[in-house]
């Protein structure tokens, strides 16, 4: 049996009250904090840094925080998210120089390492570092905002990762991102996912309009799952 997590992206929450919203989706029964970080240069949007990520640990978020840098360059960032409590640090390889220095760093700094591929990106980019990932990152939208449709060929590339993952034998999670909603997460999951990310499908309502939203949320998820 496949231990599935499920990881809420903060980038639909509601920034005014974000200790707030983590505390609670973590509460409906949410794995891991899903954590988008953008820089205007490596993708058209901005959000949020470590400054961000030390403030949820401080607030007393103690559930791993799972950090998608989309920047451009990547060392640089990598000990100020590990030292802000990051406990994955994930990057696009086309925005690393020296892909086998970047992930070396990230476990230089004590944080579990992973590449993301976009829609576009080809696997190849795995082939010499298959011990040096924790985590591999399918994006199933292209990367800078949420609320984009799911790409449906991005099952086939999990299910040639989820081989790739199996032949390694290495301890490697398989996370996917973008458009995963209730009604698509089975057949996710049966592609070979095992961590999923969902912004828009988690945090759609606010708490004033219905205050068991995510547990609802959470809860169908999970049985889709369960499947
Ligand atoms: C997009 C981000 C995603 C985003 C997903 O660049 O990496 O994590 O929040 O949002 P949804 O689940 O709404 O597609
Ligand atoms: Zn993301």
């Amino acid at each position: 049996m496949t231990d599935f997590l499920i990881a809420p992206s903060i980038l639909s929450a509601d920034f005014a009250r974000l200790g707030e919203e983590v505390d609670n989706v973590l509460a409906s029964g949410a794995d891991i904090v899903h954590f988008d970080v953008m820089d205007n240069h490596y993708v058209p949007n901005l959000t949020i840094g470590p400054l961000v990520c030390e403030a949820l640990r401080k607030h007393g978020v103690t559930a791993p925080i799972d950090v998608h840098m989309m920047v451009k360059p990547v060392d640089r960032i990598i000990p100020d998210f590990a030292k802000a409590g990051a406990t994955y640090i994930t990057f696009h390889p086309e925005a690393s120089e020296h892909i086998d220095r970047s992930l070396q760093l990230i476990r230089d700094e004590g944080c579990k390492s992973g590449l993301v591929f976009n829609p576009a990106t080809p696997l190849s980019y795995l082939d010499y570092v298959m011990d040096k990932v924790d985590m591999i990152l399918l994006m199933s939208v292209n990367p800078g905002f949420g609320g984009q449709s799911f790409i449906p060929a991005t099952l086939d590339k999990l299910r040639q990762v989820r081989k790739m993952i199996d032949a390694s034998g290495f301890d490697i999670r398989l996370e996917i991102d973008g458009g995963v909603k209730v009604d698509n997460i089975r057949e996710i999951a049966d592609a070979g996912a095992d961590t999923f990310v969902a912004g828009s499908g988690i945090f759609s309502k606010v708490r004033a309009e219905d205050p068991h939203h995510y547990d609802t949320i959470l809860r169908q998820m999970r049985e889709e799952l369960a499947k």
